[in-house]
């Protein structure tokens, strides 16, 4: 039996970038700390947009150990990577351009991720086990480019799929779920009234949800949520 979701709930888009930024630097430092790096699958899409920004503000953009972070992408659009549709350009204007991250530490989704993903010490079973990962929340349910209904959701061996997306710009790489269940940590960022549905059908687990099938085999799953896609 699943574990109950008990969400974060903040009032709204600001209070869910401080409590996001604050979530992820606290575990961030964590990784550092105990393991001396922190590996980091960042979201795309618009919401995560505010919790990067605040990250490479006061107190976060000078304190943490960005020396020892690695990024790469929890999905990403094909496109330019300098074209305003990429997550990889809204990852890069608020927050990658403001703080140190080594550049050789930045690994875009793009061509055959695999050999940067192998570079992410592995779980038991092999997985890349990263200790961060970010996630938005799609209308229909949809987590990373895992969309309902895609074969990529059934993906038991890659780590990365190709898929022709629903949402625009359809072609996209996803990580698949066995990566995103290998993490150590996962992180749903979800606001707005147009989440409404689709939030209260994950916190009850409906297998018709790809995001439902988020569940990390050995690590943490949170959700920070405003009170208008909680519907409160
Ligand atoms: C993408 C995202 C996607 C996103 C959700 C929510 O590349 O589009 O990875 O999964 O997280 O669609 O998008 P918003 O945050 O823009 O509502």
């Amino acid at each position: 039996m699943v574990a109950a979701i008990t969400p974060v709930v903040v009032p709204g888009p600001a209070e869910l970038a401080e409590a996001a930024a604050r979530w992820t630097a606290d575990r961030l430092r964590a990784a550092v700390a105990e393991r001396g790096a922190c590996h980091w699958a960042l979201a795309g899409g618009e919401t995560p947009r505010g919790c990067y920004r605040r990250l490479a503000q006061p107190p976060f953009g000078a304190q943490l150990p960005w020396a020892r972070v690695f990024v790469t992408w929890s999905d990403e659009r094909q496109v330019p990577l300098d074209d305003p549709a990429s997550n990889y350009a809204m990852a890069r204007a608020a927050l990658l351009d403001h703080v140190p991250i080594p550049p050789e530490q930045v690994f875009p989704l793009v061509g055959d991720p695999t050999p940067a993903l192998r570079r992410v010490p592995p779980d038991d079973g092999g997985w890349p086990r990263f200790d961060l990962i970010h996630l938005g929340l799609g209308e229909d349910g949809h987590a990373a480019s895992l969309f309902p209904g895609d074969p990529a959701l059934e993906e038991q061996r890659a780590l990365v799929r190709a898929v022709v997306a629903v949402k625009p710009p359809p072609r996209r790489l996803t990580l698949t779920l066995p990566v995103l269940n290998a993490a150590r940590a996962v992180l749903f960022m979800v606001q707005g009234a147009a989440k409404r549905e689709a939030l209260e059908r994950v916190m009850r687990r409906d297998p018709a949800l790809p995001a439902s099938h988020v569940q990390p085999v050995d690590g943490e799953l949170q959700f920070i949520v405003d009170t208008e896609a909680l519907g409160r």
